[in-house]
């Protein structure tokens, strides 16, 4: 089960990494679940053109502003945008999980929701910094569901 993704401070990172754990934990008990698959997308990742669905993760870095008339400008992970937006890649996504902060009131996981109508992709799910295990189970569970409707 293929994950796009990309992380600045290591939040993102650290949920993938977290999930990835549960899948293969998962997989021993039972080999229904699969295990997760991901690739870390960084400023200098050369495009390439998918041949798998996947999911991406976004975590949310705007410019400012306050997410409801101005300040929407998406920054730092552009790469991950670029990323879907190559040859056919979009038509491989599955949906997109938002990472962000509630802190930031309306702009919170703003980027993943841009993200799933520039693509007209389902936004599945979104967590706050690093998640917690209950959210990574919730979340996990939810991606199989929608992994398996694709196969
Ligand atoms: C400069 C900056 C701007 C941010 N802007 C937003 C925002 O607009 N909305 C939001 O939900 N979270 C925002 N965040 C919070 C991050 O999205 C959050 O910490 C996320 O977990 C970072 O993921 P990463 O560590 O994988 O990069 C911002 C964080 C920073 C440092």
């Amino acid at each position: 089960m293929n994950i796009l993704y990309i992380s600045i401070s290591g939040n993102t990172r650290s949920f993938v990494t977290r999930m990835h754990a549960l899948s293969e934990q998962k997989h021993a008990e039972n080999t229904d679940f699969p295990i997760i698959q991901s690739k870390e997308i960084h400023d200098n990742s050369l495009e390439a053109a998918m041949t798998e669905p996947f999911f991406a993760i976004v975590p949310t870095y705007l410019e400012g502003g306050n997410g409801v008339d101005n300040g929407d400008q998406e920054i730092l992970t552009e790469t991950l945008r670029e990323y879907i937006a190559f040859e056919n890649n979009a038509n491989y996504c599955l949906g997109v999980i938002g990472s962000g902060n509630k802190n930031f009131g309306h702009q919170y996981c703003l980027t993943a929701k841009q993200y799933s109508e520039q693509f007209d992709v389902p936004l599945l799910a979104d967590f706050e910094l690093r998640g917690n295990n209950s959210e990574i189970e919730t979340i996990y569970e939810q991606l199989v569901a929608e992994w398996k409707k694709a196969q």
